[in-house]
Parts: C-alpha cells; structure tokens; sequence
C-alpha cells in the first residue's frame, strides 16, 4: 500500500472542537432487519449494502476525509454455509457494481483484513478496486472484509519477527510507533468516532489497537435503516465531546 502523507493527526489538542476526520462503522443489524419482515438474513444484507453509497457520499459535507466500514469480520466464518456465501457473492457484486460510482466520486478505496481465505475472484475485483481509485484524493474509503483486530495484531507481529530475525529491526527500537507500521491500517490515521448500530454496545474485534482513544455511539438504528442524517448528528455529538487524552485542561 502507498503511504498517505495526509495522516498525522489524531494527537491531543489537534481537531478537537470539529466534527470526526476517521468515522469508522460497525455496520449491524441486517439479519434482524430482514427478520422482522418475516425475510431471509440476505435479503438484510442487500438492503444494508444499499446503504454505503450515501453514507459514502455524505462523508465530504460533513468534513469526514476517512471512512472505515466493517463488512465481515474473522469471527462470521461461523454462520451457516449459505449466508457466507451469500455473503461473499454480495461483495463480487457490489464491487463490480460500485466500482464505477466510486472511481467517478474521487472516492479512494483500500481493503484491511486477512486476504488468504477469500476467494481469487473476490481478492482480483478487491485489488482491481484498489487499483482503479488509488489515485484518488476524496473521501478514503477503507472497508474491513475478513478482519479481526486481533488476527490483524497477529499478522503484524509475525512481519515484525521476520523483519527482527532478518537483522532488519532492533527489539529494543519497538514502541507504540513502530507496531502500527506493521498493521493493515497502517496508511491511516486513528478513527475519532466508532460508530456501532443495532443496539448491541461492543467492539466485536474491530480497530482493537486503533481506538484505543476513539469516541463512541452505540445506536439502536438498525443498518439497513441507518441515514446521512444521522450521521450528520452523529457528527454534531462528536463536536460537542471533550477528548482528554488522559491529560488535564489547564
Ligand atoms: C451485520 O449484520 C453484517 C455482518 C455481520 C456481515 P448482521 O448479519 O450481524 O445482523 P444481525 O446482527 O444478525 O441483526
Ligand atoms: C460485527 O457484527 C461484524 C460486522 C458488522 C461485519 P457481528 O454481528 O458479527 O458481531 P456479534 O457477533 O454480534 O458480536
Ligand atoms: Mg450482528
């Protein structure tokens, strides 16, 4: 991946009293959607994809250069055969299908996660997108398909064992700054604001390492359900928090 010189925020007393620069989203939710109107979890999962596109595009009125979304996680492998490939067929689809949209938005897209168990024809159309939009300079849009932020704190420390045992990094030179250099976010900045829907109020292994000082909302918007609008308010919340950073205001 490029390096992005565009990153270095997300340090205290920077950004503070405007709206979040790094949204990233737990989009939950689309299995109960789809149930309570007596449909199968995929039908859920449609609609939910249907929504990005405007949240994606809302993201430069509201300031938000960075947009991270969560669209399979290491841990939803265990759902029954035919939701994960339903799953998977999904994402082939949307991203033929958005690629276009995206490309003409100056939308930037990356993917985090562990690419291995996906398949070929999904990891071509993800590098594909990568490569059609990497020159772009809008919104970066980063979406997290089989991530886990534990798997990923995995990974990185196997790279950064080689790059010890290749006589290539000093133990003593590893610290805070150097271990997300190994991480797949690595290009981007922290996320100011985690925003999670469907009214459950947990992580569920996503940016472990990378929020540890990100701002929260758990919402009971369902994902499929959820707006610019809200995000917009979201956004508003965010301006009105007071981020320490563990220090003291004098
Ligand atoms: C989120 O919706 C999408 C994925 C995890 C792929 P869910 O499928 O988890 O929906 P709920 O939580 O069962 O309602
Ligand atoms: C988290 O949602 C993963 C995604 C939104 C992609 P889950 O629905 O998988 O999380 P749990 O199982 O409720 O914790
Ligand atoms: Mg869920």
């Amino acid at each position: 991946m490029k390096t992005d010189t565009d990153i270095r925020d997300n340090r205290a007393g920077e950004g503070v009293a405007q709206g979040p620069r790094h949204v990233a989203i737990i989009m939950d939710g689309n299995g109960r959607w789809a149930q309570a109107r007596g449909r199968p979890r995929l039908f859920g999962h449609h609609a939910g994809a249907r929504r990005v596109r405007e949240v994606v595009e809302c993201c430069p009125g509201l300031g938000i250069r960075y947009l991270t979304i969560f669209a399979f996680s290491t841990e939803n492998w265990k759902r029954t055969q035919t939701e994960v490939a339903g799953l998977m067929s999904l994402f082939r689809r949307y991203i033929s299908k958005e690629m276009k949209a995206l490309a003409a938005k100056n939308v930037r897209v990356r993917f985090i996660g562990d690419r291995v168990r996906l398949d070929r024809k999904l990891i071509d159309l993800m590098d594909a997108l990568e490569l059609e939009t990497e020159e772009n300079t809008g919104t970066q849009l980063t979406i997290a398909l089989n991530y886990g932020g534990r798997d990923e704190v995995a990974r990185a420390t196997k790279r950064l064992a080689r790059d010890v045992s290749d006589g290539k990094l000093d133990p003593a030179d590893v610290d805070e700054e150097t271990l997300p250099k190994y991480l797949d976010t690595c290009v981007l900045p922290d996320p100011d604001l985690v925003v999670r829907t469907s009214g459950e109020a947990r992580i569920s292994n996503f940016l472990l390492w990378q929020s540890a000082y990100a701002e929260y909302e758990f919402i009971d918007t369902l994902w499929p359900d959820f707006t610019a609008k809200e995000l917009e308010i979201l956004c508003q919340n965010y301006g009105a928090r007071d981020r320490r950073f563990g220090t003291v205001k004098t």
